[in-house]
């Protein structure tokens, strides 16, 4: 499917490095691109490219502060170079001028960017711009081949006329091209091909006309993997309960309300999927007999008679030839007895187990799961929502593909 260029990094976090190159002008419109293609970007200015434009340039232009200081207490204390490193989707260093690349090959942690770079666990790209000589130099080339071994992504250079008077090899990318190789970082292509049904955010489950039973859940867990398995090859289609969230690129989306519509979505469609992830936060219950008008104050104590949801999970995984199925266990307490208990009574392939509460879970803007399947438990540490996301998602791909090579 085609997603627009306008719309290829939403949510996405990007941290754009800017060092000492006089392509550091470039920089700025780089900034307005990515944020135009829906991405939020912080910037880390070193102290060469501080030299080519100022920090106010960078803050007006991403709408947050600029980091610069590595070992300044207030700097840190706001978001210290270990926070940056974690928040990052992807790190693109543009320019990179030969400096910063020798000491990205040192693995030196002597300035933000530098000790950023060797914090994230995210993706890191570099936008070399620098003189001809110097990029065809024995050194700078060495160096690259070696980050490249280590998986750093080099985007570009190009040919053309430099600003010292030379031409050749050495010229930054366009902010253009830079953003569409930044978004062709998260294509991943585990999912090539494959269909997945998700379910997220919460039912609602009728009182009478105007009020319901609910919950907590906010969509994101469900949302950020629809978006993680659309980046990574899928047919996605998001299977949602009422939320605010916008539906992401390249995703097809269906809304229900309460848990029998939800149910009733999911079972017609199961069947075709290849991979079914229940993130949606079900209520267990829903009223025997909503009224048909809105209830009247007219007694000191109501009761409510309810009756139990179909477990549309525990149905999608008793289907004969059904999908790879993978369950949420969302618990305030022993986590991982309760999970595994779940896993083995829904007859499961996968449950992904998270602890509410305490900063973490259904309103939180990061969360911590322990993956468990039949082999043991995976923990994927505290992340936001989306990284964790894609994290979840490339496991779920391994996993499914090691089922089907089992079938073969
Ligand atoms: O049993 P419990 O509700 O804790 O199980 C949670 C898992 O089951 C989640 O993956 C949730 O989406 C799914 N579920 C479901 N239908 C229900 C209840 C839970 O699909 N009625």
């Amino acid at each position: 499917m085609h997603i627009p260029a306008n719309k290829s990094l939403v949510n996405k976090h990007i941290l754009l490095g800017v060092t000492g190159s006089i392509a550091a002008y470039k920089a700025a419109e780089l900034v307005r691109r990515l944020r135009e293609s829906g991405a939020e970007v912080r910037v880390v200015l070193s102290a060469g490219g501080a030299e080519f434009v100022t920090p106010l340039t960078f803050q007006a232009l991403s709408g947050n502060p600029v980091h610069s200081e590595l070992l300044d207490t207030e700097a840190e204390a706001a978001m210290g170079h270990i926070e940056l490193a974690r928040w990052a989707d992807a790190v693109v260093i543009a320019p990179a001028s030969a400096n910063v690349i020798a000491r990205l090959t040192q693995g030196r942690a002597d300035d933000l960017l530098a000790a950023v770079c060797l914090a994230t666990e995210a993706p890191v790209a570099v936008a070399p711009a620098m003189n001809q000589q110097m990029w065809a130099n024995a050194a700078t080339q060495d160096n690259l081949q070696q980050l490249r071994a280590r998986g750093v992504h080099p985007f570009g250079p190009t040919e053309g006329g430099q600003a010292c008077g030379e031409t050749g090899p050495g010229r930054m990318l366009e902010a253009a091209d830079i953003v569409r190789r930044t978004a062709e970082l998260f294509d991943t292509g585990a999912l090539a091909g494959l269909r997945v049904l998700i379910t997220a955010g919460p039912t609602q489950e009728a009182i009478d006309p105007v009020r319901y039973l609910s919950n907590r859940s906010s969509g994101r867990m469900g949302y950020a993997v629809a978006q993680a398995a659309a980046e990574a090859g899928a047919h996605v289609t998001l299977v949602s309960g009422p939320t605010a969230l916008a539906t992401p690129p390249r995703v097809e989306r269906i809304d229900v309300r309460s848990a029998e519509e939800m149910h009733a979505a999911v079972l017609g469609r199961a069947t075709d999927a290849d991979i079914f992830i229940a993130s949606a936060a079900v209520a267990d219950y829903r009223p025997a007999a909503p009224s048909e008008q809105k209830i009247k104050k007219t007694t000191d104590t109501l009761s409510l008679e309810l009756v139990r949801n179909p477990d549309i999970l525990a149905e999608v995984a008793a289907l004969p030839g059904g999908p790879f199925t993978v369950g949420f266990a969302a618990e305030t307490a022993n986590l991982l007895e309760y999970a595994r208990d779940k896993l083995a009574r829904k007859d499961l392939d996968m449950i992904a187990a998270n602890r509410v509460g305490g900063g973490l879970g259904f309103e939180a803007e990061e969360n911590a799961l322990s993956v468990i399947d039949a082999n043991g438990v995976t923990e994927l540490t505290q992340a936001p929502k989306a990284q964790l996301a894609r994290r979840l998602t490339a496991l779920i791909a391994e996993h499914f593909r090691r089922r089907s090579e089992c079938f073969l």
